[in-house]
């Protein structure tokens, strides 16, 4: 009799058990509960005999690993950010990749506005201050930050996230300006609480840029010399979108020579190596890249893509399928 192979899947880092149960219902699995991540070569060891992979931002999937792993159809994400995976390489290959959107929206945004709040009101330096013992007594000109409210508020990249960051404004009794490759139509700029401006007029104008457009080769360094420039010397920088749409070192540069006041950074160039000036700096804010991250929303992000994958690999369409053309 001829046994019938189960589907075989990687995980390549460590998941709730609740998503590991839910998957090896399905799949003949191989994960990594030790959470040690796979090096490329591994990695294309690992994924050489599977069907699919529960991937993270960490995982490069690109053209050679494909060629590498010809059994693999399919790729999930457990991340709405997808700049680890050539997307044009899965469509050439025939393998479908999926992410995770919806489900961090309002966990991303409320990290841009930790940042924000932290950095204007000097909650880290102060903190770290005190605990060094260094209170002596309540002082009129102690600690001195910026307004956060009626302060004019820039996004950049008005997607799902972006705009959840705009809503959150109006308590703050905010201006909310944005950028965005395309104007969105009125009743969701409404909705967002924002005003369409152009890439030089936000950086001109705001007291806050925050960035939440996705990462791509086109916009590397994005906020790079000459758009900090641009920035008012009393502008606060905030990044929680991914590392690489930001030039580090002339930010670094910008917070040393005082040319905008301060930066709330989640993401970096280079991750989880960062800038070492960056730890030099009182006006900078910085997070291990925990924009999604609390429990419940790792979870929800965690168990789309394994229902993502589920779909991709019994003959159903995933509902956050990237390259339908596959
Ligand atoms: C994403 O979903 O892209 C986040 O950066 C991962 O936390």
């Amino acid at each position: 009799m001829v046994r019938q192979l189960k589907t075989r899947i990687l995980i390549t880092r460590a998941v709730f058990d609740e998503v590991l149960a839910y998957l090896r219902l399905h799949f003949d699995v191989e994960d990594n509960q030790s959470d040690v991540p796979f090096s490329a070569d591994e990695l294309v060891r690992k994924l050489a005999d599977k069907d699919g992979a529960l991937t993270v931002p960490t995982d490069r999937i690109d053209g050679a690993l494909l060629k590498a792993c010809p059994t693999l159809k399919a790729v999930c994400n457990i991340a709405v950010g997808y700049n680890n995976i050539d997307l044009d390489a899965c469509t050439a290959a025939g393998v479908m990749a999926c992410n995770t959107p919806g489900v961090l929206d309002d966990t991303t945004a409320d990290t841009a506005w930790a940042l924000m709040l932290a950095t204007a009101r000097r909650v880290v330096e102060s903190d770290a201050w005190l605990r060094r013992g260094e209170w002596t007594g309540w002082s009129l000109q102690d600690w001195l930050g910026t307004d956060v409210h009626h302060a004019n508020l820039g996004i950049i990249g008005m997607g799902r996230i972006g705009q959840a960051v705009g809503r959150r404004a109006r308590g703050f009794d905010m201006q909310v300006i944005y950028h965005n490759r395309h104007r969105l139509p009125i009743d969701v700029e409404k909705a967002a609480n924002a005003q369409y401006v152009s890439k030089e007029a936000l950086l001109g104008s705001a007291d806050f840029v925050v960035l939440t457009l996705p990462y791509a080769l086109e916009n590397h360094h994005y906020i790079a010399e000459a758009e900090l420039a641009l920035m008012k010397p009393t502008a606060i920088l905030i990044n929680i979108a991914r590392g690489g749409l930001v030039d580090d070192a002339a930010l670094v540069d910008a917070l040393q020579t005082g040319r905008i006041a301060g930066a709330g950074l989640d993401v970096f160039e280079n991750e989880p190596a960062l800038n070492p000036a960056f730890i030099q700096l009182d006006n900078v804010v910085l997070t291990p890249h925990i924009g999604s991250a609390t429990r419940a929303t790792r979870l929800r992000m965690a168990m789309l893509a394994a229902q993502n994958l589920v779909l991709a690999l019994t003959g159903g369409t995933p509902p956050n399928l990237l390259n339908p053309n596959v």
